[in-house]
């Protein structure tokens, strides 16, 4: 519904919480990648730290502070060229959270209900007894609009993320929809991109690597720490000579990640004739020291010189704002927050200035004795009709499927295909506009 014909640029955004200590799971799995996006052609990337998500998990200034410090370190230690990729801090950007606030009103309470973290710790609270909103803060709850005040800020086409932020993807497209809908053709509908070659590094214990499970490798560990975390690995309990087993050995998969196909190769040649175990975190260690020492050398000066990120940090900021601060003048003349020197613009058409006016399902009958169901735009323009059901409750079926995902709406349309009878002038796009105008006001 936004811009269809494919942009010259692509403009990629991501943000990275400043709650921890980057380890060597989110080089693999987020910085290497991510920087090496940024290289190629054809792309903008806007990357920032998200602090002010910080803020919902963490309440400890000292840590906020520090972890943002590191997690800038690491970034820029890892290669990412603050001259080409507009790198910021979220709360340099007071863009951001008036973005927030005008969004918060166009989105629909149920939407943020239907959150998979929300309803997450709800769920714990129920296992536990507890009230089920306890311990909940309007922080959290709000968390999915002000990533989408995030992303629809700068326009962003895609958006990189793990897997369990993809439902925070699709809430800022139907939140997008559903200010487009109300006010015009403002922002750009977002689209989550999922790397399916980047693994999840295992951690110390052959969990995943996360700092929940306390079992992370830290990305700059100096050198002899990074050996003693290493040696410290657990693996079976083979003894040197017998063969060892590749899958599902943690050892091999941070290898792997590390180091060539060939040298992969060489290593899982050693595992059959049954290298010890304290030779291959040996092979481990050395391979995995010679990436990260080049970056080291880089991230201790920066750590040690904080007045240089400081300084990146807002040139960042500086350029974020000159795509933000017009954009959000746009967005708050399209609302009615405007001067009122100025002449007041003619009202608008009623379609548009009422949230009540959204597009509505009608189901009737004909005298045919058959149940139909009709989708009507807010200036009454049909959208769909449907063919003749024998009874009310498949109506209504067909209906509940349109209305039940706004990320699935064009799927839903071409399965209930058979049943529509067309519309002329309409296209499919029109129909997925209002159905996720729809349902963001859910
Ligand atoms: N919620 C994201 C995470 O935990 C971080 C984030 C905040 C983000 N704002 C964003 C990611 C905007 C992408 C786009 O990983």
């Amino acid at each position: 519904m936004t811009t269809s014909q494919t942009p010259a640029t692509t403009r990629f955004l991501t943000g990275i919480t400043t709650t921890g200590t980057p380890h060597l799971g989110n080089f693999v799995g987020s910085i290497r990648p991510s920087v090496e996006a940024s290289r190629r052609p054809g792309v903008q990337s806007f990357y920032f730290l998200a602090n002010y998500h910080a803020l919902i998990k963490c309440e400890d200034p000292a840590r906020i502070q520090r972890s943002t410090l590191e997690i800038a370190a690491s970034w820029l230690a890892a290669g990412l060229d603050p001259a080409h990729v507009v790198f910021y801090r979220q709360s340099d950007i007071p863009e951001i959270p008036e973005l927030n606030w005008l969004l918060s009103c166009v989105t629909g309470k149920g939407l943020l209900n239907r959150a998979h973290a929300y309803k997450a710790s709800q769920d714990k609270n129920q296992a536990a007894g507890r009230e089920a909103d306890d311990g909940v803060t309007a922080g959290l709850f709000m968390y999915p609009v002000l990533m989408a005040a995030d992303i629809l800020m700068f326009k962003a086409h895609k958006v990189p993320v793990g897997r369990d932020q993809v439902q925070h993807i699709e809430m800022a497209r139907d939140i997008a929809a559903s200010f487009n809908h109300l006010y015009g053709e403002h922002f750009v509908a977002p689209e989550a991109v999922i790397d399916e070659h980047v693994a999840t590094l295992p951690g110390l214990d052959g969990r995943k690597m996360s700092k929940s499970y306390d079992n992370t490798i830290p990305l700059f560990a100096p050198r002899e720490q990074l050996r003693r975390l290493i040696q410290g690995m657990l693996t079976d309990s083979r003894a040197p000579g017998e063969p060892k087993e590749t899958e599902g050995s943690a050892l091999f998969q941070i290898y792997q990640a590390f180091a060539t196909e060939a040298e992969t190769a060489a290593l899982r040649q050693r595992f059959a004739e049954g290298i010890a175990w304290g030779d291959a975190k040996q092979v481990l260690f050395e391979r995995v020291d010679a990436v990260v020492a080049p970056m080291r050398e880089r991230y201790e000066h920066l750590m040690a010189h904080p007045a240089e990120i400081e300084e990146t940090l807002l040139a960042g900021a500086e350029r974020a704002r000159a795509v933000a601060t017009p954009f959000l003048r746009e967005l708050r003349s399209a609302v009615g927050l405007r001067s009122l020197s100025a002449q007041p613009a003619a009202a608008q058409p009623a379609a548009k200035a009422s949230r009540a006016a959204l597009p509505a399902f009608k189901q009737y009958r004909e005298a045919d004795g058959h149940f139909y169901f009709k989708l009507v735009a807010a200036d009454g323009r049909l959208l769909l009709q449907s063919t003749g059901f024998t009874a009310p409750k498949e109506a209504g079926q067909a209906i509940a499927r349109l209305q039940q995902s706004a990320a699935d709406a064009t799927e839903a349309l071409q399965a209930l295909q058979p049943q529509l009878a067309p519309v002329d002038g309409v296209t499919p796009s029109d129909v997925v506009a209002a159905l996720q105008a729809l349902h963001a006001a859910a």
